[in-house]
């Protein structure tokens, strides 16, 4: 089959996770044995794009990769459209080393694995006249333009086991279990495992929490006779009282305690009962991907293939109503998808009885 793309660059941008390399296996496979093209993989996201540390992809590269955790490109949090502090100075010369690059190596596109962040620069990429691809990929599940990232359904599987076994050892002490898990500054991971956990309690950053309603209904608990309980808080979760302060004022008065430990304080001064945290931490971005997760990273690969075919750029790759389509790059740049207050996990939380704080 012909194709309108000859030769593409790809990288992966951004926090790690699972599903990565199932998804450079899914655009290359495509993209090589559909239609003929050629890939060139840049090291260390958009820093090996700005100083040319790339390779050009050999089938071989692509093999016994789809079960394989972490990303062969490797990764940074490269932001080379980012001004201020030191690299104020350097935006310039970053975006024209990578203009550079990408003519010198006859690239007709390049493909971009990434969350937020990575769409924006993406997206700047194609207002500067590069012809990008992105797929959604994150833990956090929070890309705008697509229900469901890759790397999230690992991410909820490993976060629901910890809360399983936090289960027993809960019951075992009568106990507050505290599980802090990531989803920058969404709810979507803590949500989703908290349902999966059946966590007595689930704390967003979406839905701002009152110290006296946990400690209220986790005493309520122990009056129904059940002694422990399992309190599920995303990182990004904050009080009412934090959510009313300004950035600056929330970040001194949280003297650098994470939200876990200053819920599990909270809970044993409204509550006086004993409390332990867990913060979950890189666990949840690590090892192999899930089934759902290669699955879907390998369908949105080789879909980012067919548009570099097609000649469809910058677009970034959607997973929507079931169904695999593309949105414009203007969609995911720049923005955060939180929780919607109406959502019906949200509903479901609370119809089997969980707190959300509020
Ligand atoms: O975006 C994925 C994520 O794991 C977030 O959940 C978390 O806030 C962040 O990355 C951690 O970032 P870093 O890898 O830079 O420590």
């Amino acid at each position: 089959m012909t194709s309108v793309t000859k030769r593409f660059g790809i990288l992966t941008s951004g926090g790690d996770c699972p599903g990565l390399n199932a998804a450079i296996r899914g655009v290359c496979r495509a993209a090589y044995d559909k239609y003929g093209m050629i890939g060139v993989g840049f090291a260390n996201g958009y820093r090996g794009l700005i100083s040319g540390d790339y390779r050009v992809l050999r089938r071989e590269d692509f093999w016994g990769i789809l079960t394989r955790g972490g990303t062969i490109l490797g990764s940074s949090r490269e932001k080379p459209f980012k001004t201020g502090g030191a690299d104020y100075d350097v935006v310039g010369e970053k975006v024209s080393a990578i203009k550079e690059n990408y003519h010198e190596l006859k690239l007709d596109c390049l493909v971009v694995l990434g969350g937020n962040g990575a769409h924006s620069t993406a997206y700047r990429l194609a207002q500067e006249g590069l012809n990008v691809v992105g797929l959604p990929k994150t833990i956090d599940n929070d890309v705008q333009g697509t229900e469901r990232c890759f790397g999230f359904h690992s991410a909820l599987s490993i976060a629901t086991e910890a809360i399983d076994r936090l289960h027993t050892t809960a019951q075992s002490h009568n106990r507050v279990m505290v599980i802090e898990l990531m989803g920058h500054k969404t709810g979507w991971l803590a949500l989703y495992a908290g349902v999966a956990g059946g966590g007595d309690v689930i704390l967003i950053p979406e839905i701002p929490y009152s110290a006296k309603i946990i400690g209220k209904r986790l005493k309520k608990r122990l009056e129904e006779g059940k002694g422990f309980s399992i309190v599920v808080v995303a990182e990004g979760a904050m009080s009412r009282e934090e959510a009313a302060m300004d950035k600056k004022e929330r970040k001194r008065r949280r003297e650098n305690v994470s939200i876990g430990y200053r819920v599990a304080r909270e809970i044993e001064c409204e509550a006086n009962i004993e409390t332990r945290t867990t913060v979950l931490g890189y666990v949840q971005r690590g090892g192999v991907p899930s089934a759902s997760d290669r699955a879907l990273a390998t369908c949105l690969g080789a879909t980012a293939a067919d548009l570099l075919a097609r000649g469809e750029y910058n677009r970034m790759v959607s997973f929507t109503n079931d169904s695999v389509t593309s949105v414009d790059l203007s969609v995911p740049a720049g923005k955060s998808k939180t929780v919607p207050l109406d959502h019906y996990m949200l509903y479901t939380a609370l119809s089997v009885g969980a707190c959300l704080g509020q």
